[in-house]
This record gives C-alpha cells, structure tokens and sequence, in this order.
C-alpha cells in the first residue's frame, strides 16, 4: 500500500562507527573538529540526526565534546544483563549513565569475530531498549552468501530473529543498518541498487514480523565503505534513510561531506 501522506518523514541519520580507533583525547579532539563543522551548519537546519560512536574509554571525553551540539553520543556493543560476573563487559544501564544514548547492536565484526547470533543480537537489541538507548540493528551478508544467491534469505532471518514477537512500538524506538559484510572496510561500496534491493527485503520483513506499517517507518542506513564521493548517490534512494560510516568517520572533514549530503538529499 502507498504511504498516505500524513506518515512523518522517516529521520536521515548519519552515524560513525570509529571502531577500535581513538583513545580519550584523540576522540575529544575529532569530536571537537565535528562540533566546529556542525556550528557553522546550523545556521541551514537542514542537518541529519548525527550520531558519533567511540570506544568505550573515550565515551565520556567525547560526550563533553558533544553536549550542547545536537549530536548523540553512541556505544559500539552492549551486554545484554544488566550487571554482574560479566569480566570485560559493559551493560547499557552503564553507557546510559555516561551519556549514551544510541549502541550499535550486532555489527558484523561481532559476529564474525565474537560470535555474536542472532539469538545474542536479540538479547541484546531488547536490553538496549530496557535501558532506555536507541539500538541500530546490524544487518548483512558475506560475499559467499551473495555469490550462492542467499543475500535475501539471510536478511530475511537476521531481521526475524532480532524482531520477533518485540512489541511495535519498541520495534519502532529502532534503525537498522544494512552492511554488507563484503562492503565493510573494503571500498568496495554496495550500488545504490544493490542498496535499496536489500533495504526494500527489509522493509518487507519488518512489515511481516512487527507490523504492517513497520517496515515503512523505520528508518533503515546503509553502511559499508561509504565516504565523500558515494554518499549523495546513495541517499537518493528514497529506501535509503542515512549512514553507518567506519573508515571515513574518523576524520572529520570527510564525514562532515557525508553528513552535508544526507541533509541534502531527499
Ligand atoms: P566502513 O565500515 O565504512 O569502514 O566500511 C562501516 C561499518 O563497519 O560500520
């Protein structure tokens, strides 16, 4: 069905991963380039929600950075109990008390290198939750599942598993990020088809697992590889609703282009 036209707008958003790059002061100083960027946009109103995710030891150095710019504050993983004989862990009630407001959930790295399933993703999706952060929920394929035809297939169960029987509007309080995993840090950039084909495989999920009108009002990014030169053609697909940015996010003139094309585009 066509969206009346009364349905908001989904959100554009940018947010950047900076991965296990920037110790405290280094990431104050970056976010501090970004604060700078961000005042002299402000005066256009047209900026995208921007959403920068530091390493744990840099979240509160970074969170003073921020504070009063209009930018959130974002963790890259969570643990899905709240407290306890967890050696190394960190609980959202935790990240929330330093600032956070947003975590990433399931990045792929995690799942590849922490052995992160799906049935851990949806834990932790409904903890971030709890706790009162937005998660983004990360999904995507290897190359080896897109080269045997099983890109759909694969999206299709990352999102049921993550989504199932969590309540519409709590599945509303959520993003997803599509990453292709054959994307992420190889500048090998998704095509903006290839974008919207997955985004759209999504959308259709959500319309099924949450509810009928899911799927359309979750904002959806897509990440991997994405930077300077490729954003704008990404955000002209109307599926495609901002970024999740690693190599490019860690400087800030370059992702500040992104962030510029995300509040143009549309
Ligand atoms: P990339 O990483 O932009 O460096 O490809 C994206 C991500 O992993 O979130």
């Amino acid at each position: 069905m066509a969206a009346p036209s009364s349905v908001p707008r989904r959100p554009r958003i940018v947010a950047g991963n900076w991965k296990m790059n920037r110790a405290a002061s280094e990431g104050a100083a970056l976010a501090r380039e970004l604060a700078a960027l961000r005042a002299g946009d402000a005066a256009s109103g047209k900026s995208p929600v921007v959403v920068i995710c530091p390493p744990f030891p840099a979240l509160e150095s970074v969170g003073r950075a921020l504070a009063g710019t209009g930018m959130r504050l974002g963790a890259q993983n969570l643990h899905a109990e709240t407290h306890g004989a967890f050696t190394g862990e960190v609980s959202g009630g935790m990240l929330a008390a330093v600032g956070c407001e947003w975590v990433l959930v399931g990045h792929s790295e995690r799942r590849a290198l922490m052995g992160e399933t799906d049935a851990v993703v949806a834990a932790k999706l409904r903890a971030a939750l709890r706790d009162g952060l937005t998660p983004v929920v990360c999904v995507g394929e290897t190359l080896a599942e897109r080269e045997a035809g099983r890109t759909e297939e694969v999206l299709v169960r990352q999102v049921t598993v993550a989504y199932h029987e969590l309540e519409p509007e709590r599945a509303r309080a959520t993003v997803v990020a599509y990453e292709p995993v054959w994307a992420i840090g190889t500048g090998k950039v998704a095509s903006p088809e290839q974008a919207r084909d997955a985004h759209r495989v999504i959308r259709a999920t959500l319309d099924r697992v949450v509810d009928a009108r899911a799927g359309h009002e979750l904002a959806i990014l897509y990440g991997g590889s994405v930077n300077a030169g490729n954003a704008a053609a990404l955000f002209a697909e109307a599926d495609v609703d901002g970024a999740l940015v690693g190599g490019a996010s860690l400087e800030a003139a370059s992702f500040w282009k992104i962030v510029a094309a995300a509040g143009t585009a549309g």
